[in-house]
């Protein structure tokens, strides 16, 4: 995982909205937020949470044949994330791609991964969540600044011959909720010079209907998580542990009734980050294991929910493989060569480029003077 250093807290807030650290404690959980500096984007903050979970996993950038961003905030349409992560990494034998599910993206993500490498089609799939959502928020409307923050969070997932991994996945959509939440962006009119829409949303800005939100989503995450349970043939007494998005406290504990567990079951750490949107499972993830609450053989579930409307849950069966120091200490210096090596192809393959413009330019100009040189001395020996 890979967070922005700068914290805002929920005082932080009250300086700029109508707001108190009580009221967003009380009715989300959130205490403060990672925000990205002037430097950090969605694709750097992506890049580093991937380097570490290639760290984690011990593999070369060449080895992953797929990268998937699952993000709600890329800076381009195209290139994608997950193309520029790829340039970064050096992963020369890799497609990428962006995926769009907002908030559930990153349990789509890992489920069209593990679809491929079920399938054989892939060996070695990196799938990040990454965000900057302080991009696109409203920082006047209180109802939704509030809730969000920045950060990155990454996986590897690999062809094994033990069983486990991903035992079942549900995706879902509702379109007819696509108006609760939103980004509109400039796709939506072709006139760039005009920044709100007849509806009133801003063009780059979230709006959302958190109301009607917070009903979906504590109906959701039980009704899916049962559903994903039953496909994998458990019972809610099988999971060790749940990996919601992490967009409110009370939410969770919603579905923790539904569901008829304990709050325990679910690992939480929104209280620190709020909500990172495709980002706040897998980060979630990478805490809940430092923490020591995932482990080897455990069946864990992961649910996610948000725009679109969609919603997402995942079972796994976890299991990671445990690479030797040796190997680790090798493949970590192959693996900083690589990185250097692809920033240098990709400028010198950019610089040449340019170059080449740059002569082609001239060219052209060149073979205009001559012509010029040619009348003048002929209109001259005339
Ligand atoms: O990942 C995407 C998924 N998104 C979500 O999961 C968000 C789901 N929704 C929520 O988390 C909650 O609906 C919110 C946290 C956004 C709002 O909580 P709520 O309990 O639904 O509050 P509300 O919108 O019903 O507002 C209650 C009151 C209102 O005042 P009045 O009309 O009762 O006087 C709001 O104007 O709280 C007021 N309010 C605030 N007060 C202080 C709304 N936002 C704030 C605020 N600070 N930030």
């Amino acid at each position: 995982m890979a967070v922005p250093e700068t914290v805002m807290t929920n005082d932080d807030l009250s300086a700029i909205v109508e707001t108190t650290d009580d009221w967003i404690r009380q009715r989300t959980g959130i205490r403060e937020r990672r925000i990205a500096s002037d430097k950090e984007t969605t694709a750097t903050l992506g890049l580093k949470a991937a380097q570490r979970a290639l760290e984690v996993a011990d593999i070369l950038p060449l080895e992953l044949d797929m990268i998937i961003v699952a993000t709600s905030t890329p800076e381009n349409v195209f290139p994608s994330t997950a193309s520029l992560i790829q340039s970064w990494l050096g992963a020369n034998k890799a497609g990428a791609f962006d995926l769009s599910a907002a908030c559930s993206g990153f349990v789509y993500a890992v489920d069209m991964a593990a679809q491929a490498i079920r399938s054989g089609r892939s060996q070695k799939a990196l799938i990040i969540g990454a965000e900057t959502m302080s991009r696109v928020l409203d920082w006047s409307d209180r109802g939704t600044c509030i809730l969000f923050g920045d950060g990155a969070g990454a996986v590897v997932l690999e062809a094994s011959s033990v069983e486990g991994g991903v035992l079942s996945a549900v995706l879902r959509s509702d379109g007819s909720g696509g108006d609760l939440l939103g980004i509109p962006t400039f796709g939506s009119t072709d006139m760039a010079e005009i920044e709100t829409l007849p509806n009133g949303h801003k063009l780059g800005k979230m709006h959302m209907n958190g109301g009607e939100v917070f009903k979906f989503a504590s109906r959701v995450i039980g009704e899916s998580i049962n559903q994903a349970l039953d496909i994998a043939g458990l019972t809610i007494k099988d999971l060790a542990l749940i990996v919601p998005h992490q967009a409110n406290l009370r939410i969770i504990a919603a579905a923790a009734r539904s569901l008829k567990v304990e709050e325990s079951l679910f690992y939480v750490n929104l209280d620190r980050y709020g909500n990172t949107s495709a980002a706040s499972i897998p980060i979630a993830l990478v805490e809940a294991i430092q923490a020591g609450r995932v482990k080897e053989n455990d069946h864990i579930a992961f649910v996610g929910f948000g725009g679109g409307l969609t919603w997402a849950s995942m079972v796994v069966k976890w299991g990671a493989p445990k690479p030797d120091d040796r190997s680790k200490m090798l493949n970590r210096q192959r693996r900083e060569a690589i990185y250097a090596f692809a920033f240098w192809r990709q400028r010198l393959i950019r610089l040449s480029r340019q170059l080449n413009d740059l002569v082609n330019r001239i060219r052209p100009n060149r073979g205009r003077l001559q012509r010029l040189r040619r009348r003048i001395d002929s209109e001259t020996l005339e």
